[in-house]
């Protein structure tokens, strides 16, 4: 059991589309690099889509097939992002400009704009700005969709070891 004392852990949330192929995995992924790092009391993940198309439903099996060939199992049930998840999260990283914008939308005051971020912003390998939506492609698009969200998985794991809130913007 924690302590009263102890730091309340950073909580992230991942938002796409449809909530079922990109930021499942990520949602996933990060988790698998919590868990092997013994950060599971100290960060939390959850994601979500800003359409409500797919409410309910699991990952898309083309994604859970292409994670699971690198040995992460996809959990979850699709639902959408709602105004309270602001409140609730400290981190909401958008995987596309379109996904940032809806989110945005839902802000006009601006007051949770230094919490939303682009994922790819954490990347330290790939110069991509944002996550492709692998939906209507073949599979090898779930597989770069898998190579970007590791490498912006590893670089926000890092940047949260030294900076767990995110600053408002100038
Ligand atoms: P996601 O992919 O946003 O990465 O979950 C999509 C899933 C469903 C649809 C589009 C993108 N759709 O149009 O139903």
């Amino acid at each position: 059991m924690s302590s009263p004392n102890a730091t309340p852990p950073i909580k992230l949330l991942f938002v796409c589309l449809g909530n079922i192929c990109r930021s499942p995995a990520a949602e996933n992924l990060m988790n698998h690099l919590i868990e092997a790092q013994g950060l599971s009391d100290r960060i939390t993940c959850d994601s979500a889509g800003t359409s409500g198309y797919h409410i309910g439903d699991p990952p898309d099996r083309r994604m859970t097939l292409a994670a699971r060939q690198r040995g992460i199992p996809m959990q979850g049930a699709a639902r959408q992002f709602q105004r309270s998840d602001f409140e609730h999260f400290d981190w909401i990283l958008a995987m596309d400009e379109d996904n940032y914008d809806d989110i945005l939308r839902l802000d006009p005051q601006g007051q949770y704009r230094h919490k939303v971020r682009l994922m790819c912003d954490f990347c330290t390998h790939s110069k991509a700005r944002s996550v492709p939506d692998p939906y209507y492609g073949g599979p090898e698009g779930f597989n770069k969709v898998l190579d970007l969200l590791a490498d912006a998985c590893e670089g926000l794991l890092t940047h949260l070891q030294t900076s767990p809130e995110p600053l408002p913007r100038a």
